[in-house]
């Protein structure tokens, strides 16, 4: 039986692609006799937080990779044409960092250790057919899934937007594509020009795809710029006590009796960090293999529901609400996105012609989040805490649904007939602004919206911190 990544990967082939042998190293390696058929979804699939697939926001693509819904898009206005595009977008499905290797490997010691196999199909295959193929050698790189998530993501924006994503734009240099240093941003953004160059417009000839890149570190990895939030957030451990205090409650007790109790071991065989590492290996499995691995018996929905929300703790702590740092620091990035619209809104008004029609920008989860916060985004009234993960079932924040693997934030701005409206999507669906219910505000209310950053979220004020003395390592 065939896998849809497989399928999918014909289809490239198809195309011409040079295709990795995929299918076979991805399914026939794990045993064709396992008792879950490759192929099928985790029931626990939606709960993957940052390690979900992006087909869990739009299973439509499941079915039809390149399938585009344009009446999900269509504004409620005439005559509006779109002018300019800007697109942040994290970098594709990826392997473990070597940091997670090291964890996936200590969990199958103690499962092949301790669990005790009393004929549970999934647990003899884990004992013994699966193989630990994650080598510290693929540290967070890109996974061919991932290289098809942007070649994809390219063509379906392409679709969407013809106007803009024309090959004479591309020629002309009036795109520009700007990355992240990380290999997996630099091969996302990679994957995303071959989308656009051999499957949209099928042209012909060598693709130089360095010659499109630039590097800005700057603008996509702002987080690791600010001292204010590399010293109060990231190097503070008090900063994210909520997240090592959930890891205490009885919500993630329950879970380690549950798995503890499925592996036939002791609770004090597992750590709260095993029981993560083994939700990340359903999902990594899952997201880059598309199989569904024998490791995702050792959970319920009600135990990945609890997890997910460990997830999302750690991230609202660390990259939105939890600090307002978090927000601040992603200021950068926000003025960098308003001065291209300010220039293309100009630009159309003067010339009715768009110097840089689009933008892609090429990031990772913490350059959506902070951002997203910082413009109001999935706010929710209470904060999230340790302690009321019964009362947060119906939060906003799940970043499950907001930053999968290749998540997109697009920003459109349209000339009207009147005036420009600015369009915004996430994951290629409408995102209203905060408190506006307007499909496409005038781009002067939205200005208007964010006057207050407009005027100040001045990074190097936000970031710098006082009698900061310089460390040799910053010599
Ligand atoms: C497209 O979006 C509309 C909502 O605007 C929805 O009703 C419809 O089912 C979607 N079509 C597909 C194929 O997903
Ligand atoms: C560390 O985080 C705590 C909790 O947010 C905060 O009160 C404290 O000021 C932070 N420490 C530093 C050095 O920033
Ligand atoms: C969550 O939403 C469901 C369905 O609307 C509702 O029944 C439930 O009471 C809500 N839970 C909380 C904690 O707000
Ligand atoms: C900075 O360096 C000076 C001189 O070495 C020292 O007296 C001062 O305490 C340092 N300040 C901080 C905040 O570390």
């Amino acid at each position: 039986m065939m896998s849809i990544a497989c399928k999918r990967s014909l289809v490239l082939v198809a195309f011409g692609f040079a295709v990795a042998p995929f299918c076979s190293a991805g399914n026939v390696m794990r045993g064709a006799k396992a008792n879950h058929r490759a192929g099928d979804t985790p029931a626990i699939a939606e709960y993957f937080g940052t390690k979900s697939r992006y087909e869990e926001v739009n299973p439509h693509l499941i079915d039809d990779a390149l399938a585009v819904n344009e009446s999900l898009l269509k504004l409620p206005y005439n005559d509006c044409v779109p002018v300019h595009l800007t697109a942040v977008i994290r970098h594709g499905t990826r392997y473990p960092t070597a940091k997670n290797i090291k964890k996936l490997h200590q969990l199958h010691k103690v499962v092949l250790e301790k669990a005790q196999d009393l004929g549970e199909g999934w647990l003899d295959e884990i004992k013994n057919r699966w193989k630990m193929d994650y080598t510290d050698d693929i540290d967070g790189n890109i996974a061919e899934k991932g290289r098809e998530d942007h070649r994809n993501l390219a063509v379906r924006l392409a679709k969407t937007f013809p106007s803009l994503f024309t090959a004479d734009n591309f020629r002309q240099d009036r795109m520009q594509f700007i990355t992240s240093t990380k290999p997996r941003c630099e091969d996302s953004a990679k994957a995303f020009i071959q989308g656009l160059v051999m499957h949209h417009w099928e042209l012909k000839g060598p693709l130089d795809v360095e010659k499109h890149l630039q590097r800005n570190d700057n603008l996509m990895r702002f987080f690791e710029h600010c001292r204010r939030f590399v010293v109060d957030v990231e190097e503070n451990k008090t900063a994210l006590k909520e997240v090592d205090l959930f890891k205490t409650k009885a919500e993630m007790k329950t879970v380690l009796e549950k798995v503890a109790s499925r592996l036939h071991t002791a609770y004090s065989d597992l750590t709260p960090d095993l029981i993560e590492a083994a939700f990340y290996l359903c999902s990594y499995e899952f997201a880059i293999k598309t199989v569904n691995s024998p490791w995702c018996n050792l959970f319920d929905e009600e135990d990945a529901k609890v997890l997910e929300y460990g997830n999302d703790l750690k991230q609202y702590w660390k990259r939105t609400y939890g600090h307002e740092i978090n927000q601040k620091s992603s200021c950068p990035l926000f003025h960098d996105l308003f001065e291209r619209l300010d220039k293309a809104a100009e630009d159309s008004k003067k010339f009715a012609t768009v110097e840089k029609p689009v933008t892609i920008q090429v990031g990772h989860a913490e350059t959506l989040l902070p951002l997203l916060s910082l413009m109001g985004f999935f706010k929710d009234e209470v904060p999230l805490t340790s302690d009321n993960f019964a009362q947060q079932q119906n939060r906003t924040f799940r970043s499950s649904q907001i930053v999968p693997y290749a998540s997109n934030l697009v920003f459109v701005l349209h000339r009207c007939r009147d005036s420009h409206r600015v369009q915004l999507l996430l994951n290629e669906k409408p995102l209203p602004f905060p408190s506006s219910s307007d499909p496409a505000p005038e781009y002067h209310s939205l200005r208007d919206l964010y006057g207050e950053l407009l005027e100040g979220c001045d990074a190097r004020r936000e970031c710098e911190l006082p009698n900061h003395n310089l460390s040799n390592a910053e010599l």
